[in-house]
């Protein structure tokens, strides 16, 4: 039976400063980026068409790689949690991994406003539990996190060696079952030197798993831009880019061992 995958994210919700120490710590490049760029690129209008379109369609699973917020306060995560709460009382399964934007600072309030959101959209379930696999309809989605504060100007990723690891781990279980890998950073980065200042360190060995086949496919976003990057069989990576921005999600068909993918406009 075919298995459907909508695939969103980067809905950047973003407003003002929300505490005097936004000034003084990363949030104020955040805060100045969505006021005077992203408040004018990213319509929150079309994420809430995206939650319409999931309702009326019920897919199989909803997957969102991240950067809900701009700069990862409180009433960032706010405004998105109540565009959201259809789909969260829907009964869909909906996985999220966080983005940098996300976890933008080591405020405390910032932090659990991230793990709070994190808890609330994946059933319960913590991020400090993360990886983790997830096993729906016959699929092993494996989340792992990749998105840290940084520093001031730069949005790196890290994929750390035991999370590489991990991952080889859990493909080397449950053979026949395909391995989705949901991060919020891409594996396949065209452009590594001028994306420098948005680059994932360490992620090589992933690479060479989705590159020989060990991992199916990887499901991400941070580009804002969509690609699908995949072979014949529909295997490689889907980054679905900017929800907001470009007006779109995936929607991606597994069937007879075969992912296909179409662009859904709002
Ligand atoms: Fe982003
Ligand atoms: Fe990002």
């Amino acid at each position: 039976m075919a298995i459907r995958i909508v695939h969103f994210s980067d809905p950047h919700a973003g407003g003002p400063a929300e505490d005097f120490m936004a000034y003084l710590d990363k949030r104020w490049v955040g805060v100045f980026n969505f006021r005077f760029r992203r408040r004018f690129r990213h319509d929150q209008s079309k994420l809430q068409k995206a939650v319409d379109y999931i309702l009326q369609t019920r897919p199989d699973v909803t997957v969102c790689t991240g950067d809900l917020t701009s700069t990862g306060q409180p009433g960032e995560f706010a405004q998105v949690r109540e565009i959201l709460k259809p789909l969260r009382e829907s009964g869909i399964p909906l996985i999220y991994t966080p983005g940098n934007h996300d976890c933008y600072v080591r405020r405390p309030k910032c932090v659990e406003a991230v793990n709070t959101m994190f808890s609330e959209l994946n059933a319960g379930r913590q991020f400090q539990d993360v990886p983790m696999r997830i096993e729906l309809c016959g699929l092993d989605f494996l989340m792992v996190n990749t998105s840290r504060p940084s520093n001031l100007l730069c949005s790196w990723g890290f994929l750390y060696k035991k999370d590489a690891q991990w991952i080889a781990d859990r493909c080397a279980e449950h053979p026949g079952v395909p391995k989705i890998l949901v991060n919020h950073y891409p594996m396949i980065e065209d452009h590594p030197i001028l994306r420098t200042r948005h680059r994932l360190f360490g992620e090589k060995p992933v690479r060479q798993m989705l590159e020989n086949g060990t991992l199916d496919l990887s499901l991400c976003g941070h580009v804002h831009k969509p690609y699908c990057r995949v072979d014949a069989t529909g295997r490689g990576e889907n980054c679905a880019g900017s929800v907001t921005r470009n007006g779109s999600m995936v929607e991606i068909t597994f069937d007879n061992n075969v992912f296909s993918y179409k662009t859904i406009h709002l």
